[in-house]
């Protein structure tokens, strides 16, 4: 078993499609073992995606993720952060599978719908941005 954050975005949010996210995670396999919605500081939204910090569209990314409220939640199931990555589909939504969340719910490059962490310590570190261990049920 292996644990992964996901983020559900502002735009997925917004739009009104929680719901539809959790489905398509639950039929791939993974749980949820913890959740919690909030509204990103600008700070937390530097501080999470601190990796781009140098790239051309940091700026703009951290706007994004502080315009509305997060979905952040832990899911737990075999090989979750790669199965989760499968389940996302690509970055850029015109480049991701027929049935991934950002094909049917991304905008462009940026407004993409949902986050998911990419290797196990990655994982660790975001899983621990959001939440302690008494949180995970
Ligand atoms: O989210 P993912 O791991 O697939 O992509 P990333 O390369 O780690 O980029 C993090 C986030 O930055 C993306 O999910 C987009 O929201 C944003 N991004 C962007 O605005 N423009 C790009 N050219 C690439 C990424
Ligand atoms: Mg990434």
């Amino acid at each position: 078993m292996q644990r992964t954050l996901s983020i559900i975005k502002p735009d997925a949010y917004g739009a009104g499609r929680i719901g539809a996210i959790i489905a398509l995670l639950e039929k791939g396999g993974l749980r949820v073992r913890a959740a919690r919605t909030l509204r990103l500081t600008a700070e937390q939204a530097r501080a999470f995606y601190a990796v781009h910090s140098e790239r051309p569209f940091f700026e703009s990314l951290v706007a994004f993720m502080t315009s509305g409220p997060v979905m952040v939640t832990v899911l737990e199931g075999e090989d979750a952060i790669q199965r989760n990555r499968q389940i996302m589909g690509a970055t850029d939504p015109a480049k991701a599978e027929e049935g991934t969340i950002r094909a049917q719910y991304g905008t462009n490059v940026q407004n993409n719908a949902v986050h998911g962490s990419d290797a196990t310590d990655t994982a660790l570190g975001e899983i621990a941005f959001f939440f302690c261990e008494s949180d995970l049920v």
